[in-house]
C-alpha cells in the first residue's frame, strides 16, 4: 500500500517580548506564578512540516544542527501531538530556517513548539481541540500556550496557561538589543530570583488585567511597567546596567528586559529606534546583536 505522505505549506513562527513580568511565587509544583503582558514581534522563524506514515516513528529536524531533535522543543511537540493522537510510528519531518536568537528571552523555541502543534493538527484534519492543545502547550514549556492563541498581545498568568487576549496597537517600534556571549537560561535566571527576591510577595505591587490593558493604551513614556529580571541580568552580566541608562537618557522610550533576559527591549511610540541615534560606546556596539523591529498588532 502507497504512505501516505503530508506536508505543510512554510509557517511563521513569531517571537514575542514580554512588557511586563511579575513573579508572584513558588507554587507547589516547583514552577513559579507568573503575570505578564506578552506582545508578538515581527521578527519570525520558517517552519515546514511533513509527516510519514511508515512505520518508523522517525523524527529528523532540519536546520538547527546545533540543537539535537531530543533536545529541541519541536521535537517534543512533534512526540507528545503523536502520543496523543496514537500515530507514534508514523515519522515526522521538521524544516527551520533560524532566526530569533535562542536564550534572548524572545520565545523562540517555544514558539517554535507552538507552530509544530498547530500544524500537526492541521496535517491530522484537528483530531485535537483548543483545549488538549493547550494542555499539551503547558507541558512543553510556559510561554508556548501563548503562541497556540494565535494573538498579538496577551497577559499571561499562572504557570502560562491562562492567557487572556489585550486588544494590539498599530504604533509600537521596537529595538532589541542582546549582549553576545552564551545567554541566560531561564532555570539559572530563576534561581538567582529567588535568591534576590523577598519571600514575602504579597507586599509586591500587583496589576489587574483591566490596570494592564489601561496603562497599555497610554503613551510608552506613561508606562509604569516592569520587569522583576531586569535586576537578575545584572548578576549575570554588567553591561544591563549601561543599557538601562541608555534608555533612561531616551526619556521618549520605554526600557525593558523580555523574559528572563538575555534581550534588553527599547519601546517607542513615536516612530523607529535607530541605534546610531542610542547613546551607545563604539565598544558596547560591539559586544550586542541588535534587531529593528515592530510590535504586530496581528498575528
Ligand atoms: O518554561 P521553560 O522550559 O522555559 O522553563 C525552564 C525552567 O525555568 C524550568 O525548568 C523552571 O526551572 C524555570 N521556570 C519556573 N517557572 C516558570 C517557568 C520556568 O520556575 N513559570
Amino acid at each position: 500500500m502507497a504512505l501516505s505522505v503530508k506536508e505543510s505549506p512554510l509557517r511563521y513562527s513569531y517571537a514575542k517580548v514580554n512588557l511586563h513580568l511579575k513573579i508572584r511565587g513558588v507554587r507547589p509544583d516547583g514552577f513559579h506564578d507568573l503575570f505578564s503582558l506578552f506582545h508578538l514581534i515581527d521578527l519570525h522563524d520558517d517552519i515546514t512540516v511533513q509527516t510519514i506514515d511508515d512505520g518508523n516513528g522517525y523524527l529528523s529536524i532540519e536546520g538547527m544542527p546545533f540543537l539535537p531533535a531530543t533536545q529541541n522543543l519541536m521535537g517534543r511537540a512533534s512526540r507528545l501531538f503523536l502520543r496523543s493522537i496514537n500515530r507514534e510510528t508514523d515519522s515526522v519531518h521538521m524544516t527551520i530556517i533560524k532566526r530569533i536568537p535562542l536564550k534572548g528571552g524572545l520565545g523562540g523555541g517555544s514558539s517554535n513548539a507552538a507552530t509544530v502543534l498547530l500544524t500537526l493538527n492541521e496535517l491530522y484534519d484537528y483530531p485535537l481541540n483548543t483545549d488538549v492543545l493547550l494542555d499539551l502547550a503547558v507541558q512543553i514549556g510556559s510561554d508556548v500556550p501563548f503562541f497556540i492563541h494565535k494573538c498579538p498581545a496577551a497577559v499571561v498568568e499562572g504557570r502560562g496557561e491562562i492567557v487572556r487576549p489585550v486588544p494590539a496597537r498599530d504604533d509600537l517600534h521596537a529595538l532589541i538589543v542582546i549582549p553576545v556571549g552564551e545567554g541566560i537560561s531561564t532555570a539559572d535566571a530563576f534561581a538567582v530570583l529567588d535568591r534576590l527576591q523577598n519571600k514575602d510577595i504579597s507586599i509586591k505591587r500587583l496589576y489587574e488585567y483591566s490596570t494592564v490593558c489601561h496603562m497599555y493604551r497610554q503613551p510608552v513614556t506613561q508606562w509604569s511597567f516592569s520587569n522583576d529580571f531586569k535586576d537578575v541580568v545584572v548578576v549575570f552580566d554588567e553591561v544591563y546596567q549601561s543599557i538601562y541608562e541608555i534608555g533612561e537618557a531616551n526619556r521618549h522610550l520605554y526600557t525593558t528586559v523580555s523574559g528572563s533576559g538575555s534581550s534588553c527591549v527599547f519601546v517607542s511610540d513615536s516612530g523607529p529606534i535607530e541605534i546610531n541615534r542610542l547613546d551607545f560606546t563604539e565598544e558596547e556596539r560591539t559586544h550586542v546583536i541588535n534587531i529593528k523591529t515592530i510590535l504586530l498588532n496581528k498575528a
